[in-house]
């Protein structure tokens, strides 16, 4: 947005006792990812010069979690004190001296980067506390901001606030970006002779009101600010993220037949002229390239699909799938871990994982590669144009040649050379008339008894 210099502090201590969890509460996921990476990929995706984090002790989890998601540094708030008292947390931040400071909840993961340039525009434009509002017809729970005359004076907790004040329905979404000049004298001089006895960062609006700094309001979309702390609300939030990723694929040209039964990771990236089906459910890390068609009832998660290929009903793409171009992955086929070459076909009740499938293979029916014995994972390599017959069972580690056939039913064990054929199963035998006489035999038995 501007050259101006951009520290956000992402709160991430919160105890989160109303989510009944082993689980930090900034770990439970929206859209198969946790709640804190979503605060900080809006801080990143606004341009954050610098990123920190604040989290509880004993939350090397929450720590792990906020770096892979791109902050720098991490703050351990050992008394959980309010946020205010979060936020100082990262004093040694804060001290370095940015632009502007901003801070984000990390049980709030509904917030757009473009918010955010809003809010760093008012700080810009000369405002020295900049406090994000929406106005809500059910305001119970939230901070209230009271304004006077556009100004913001003050925010009011819940449980502080008068009856007058919590009819006022303009509410503290938790966003606030403070002047890096004021913010940490401000932070400073905030107390806690409250009802929770805690050092509230919404304390900060009426001390820099008190000093003649200008602290105003932002209003957006309650949706967008809604934040978590119970498994209702967790819910309400993926609800409204599915929504707006829904809203978001078909307007970039994919076809959902039935948008309301597909759901979405955050990280999920489908191109344009693909085609959804009902039922479809992408966990993180897929890819589909245009003009591929997931069909009903498929579950795809780290997998990449190429153009045009087809996959499902019923199938079930895992980490390390990926499949080429034109490439058929039918019913009730599993693929973990398995590299399906361009126009290869897997169409039936199979299992490929650690392998690799060459270009226009096909997998019949029923086919397993047996990659694993209880200790190690091991390779099945199979060539371009080879012919697997049904319900054949390769042993990894193994490799069939290119154009080789496997024969139906066999159990390969070792390796099978290109345009050659392996047969590995009890030869057939056949006896003349013995149903027949089979059927006499015991039905005369029958008559003595
Ligand atoms: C807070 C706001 C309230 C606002 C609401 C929006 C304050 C005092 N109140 O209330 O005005 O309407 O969010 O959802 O800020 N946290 C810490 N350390 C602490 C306390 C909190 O890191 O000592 C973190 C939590 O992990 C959470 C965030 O700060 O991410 C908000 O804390 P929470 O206790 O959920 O505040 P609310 O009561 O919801
Ligand atoms: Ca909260």
């Amino acid at each position: 947005m501007t050259d101006r210099s951009f520290l956000a502090i992402v709160l991430a201590a919160g105890e989160g006792t109303r989510m009944r969890s082993r689980l930090p509460k900034v770990l439970h996921e929206v859209g198969a990812r946790p709640m804190v990476a979503h605060a900080i990929a809006c801080a990143r995706a606004a341009g954050a010069t610098a990123c920190a984090a604040v989290i509880g002790p004993n939350a090397e989890a929450v720590a792990k979690v906020a770096e892979k998601a791109g902050v720098e540094e991490v703050f351990v708030q050992t008394d959980r004190l309010g946020t205010a008292h979060a936020v100082l947390q990262a004093k040694p931040a804060i001290a370095r001296g940015a632009d502007d400071v901003v801070v984000l909840y990390g049980d709030t993961p509904l917030v757009a980067p473009a918010t955010i340039d809003r809010v760093r525009a008012e700080l810009a434009a000369g405002a020295d506390v900049v406090v994000l509002g929406f106005h809500s017809p059910a305001p119970t729970g939230y901070g209230r901001l009271l304004t006077e005359g556009g100004r913001l004076v003050a925010i009011r907790e819940e449980k502080d606030a008068s009856e007058a004040e919590r009819a006022v329905d303009f509410c503290n979404s938790g966003i606030m970006a403070l002047s890096g000049r004021h913010a940490l004298s401000i932070l400073e001089a905030i107390g806690n002779a409250n009802a929770k006895s805690e050092y509230y960062l919404t304390d900060a609006v009426e001390i820099a009101h008190g000093r003649g700094l200008v602290a105003v309001a932002v209003a957006g979309e309650e949706e967008e600010f809604l934040g978590v702390n119970d498994r209702v609300q967790l819910a309400t939030c993926e609800r409204v993220f599915q929504a707006r990723r829904r809203a978001e694929v078909l307007a970039s040209g994919v076809t959902l037949i039935a948008p309301d039964t597909v759901f979405f990771a955050a990280d999920t990236v489908i191109e344009p002229d693909v085609t959804i089906e009902p039922n479809v459910v992408f966990g993180p890390g897929v890819r589909v390239a245009s003009g591929a068609r997931i069909r009903g009832f498929s579950h795809l998660e780290g997998a990449s699909v190429g153009e045009g290929a087809t996959v499902g009903p019923f199938a079930r793409l895992r980490p390390g799938a990926e499949l080429g171009r034109d490439v058929h992955v039918g019913n009730f086929v599993e693929i973990k871990n398995g590299k399906v070459a361009a126009g290869a076909k897997v169409n039936h009740l199979t299992y490929i994982g650690d392998a690799t499938i060459g270009e226009k293979a096909n997998i019949g029916a029923g086919t397993i590669t047996c990659n694993y014995d209880g200790f190690g994972k091991y390779l099945t390599e199979i060539g371009a144009g080879a012919f697997v017959g049904s319900n054949s069972s390769l042993v990894a580690p193994v490799k069939i040649g290119d154009g080789a056939y496997v024969g139906s039913g066999s159990v390969v064990t070792k390796d099978v050379p290109a345009d050659g054929l392996a047969v590995a199963r009890g030869r057939q035998t056949t006896i003349d008339g013995w149903a027949a006489s089979f059927r006499a035999k015991m039905a005369r038995a029958r008559a003595k008894s």
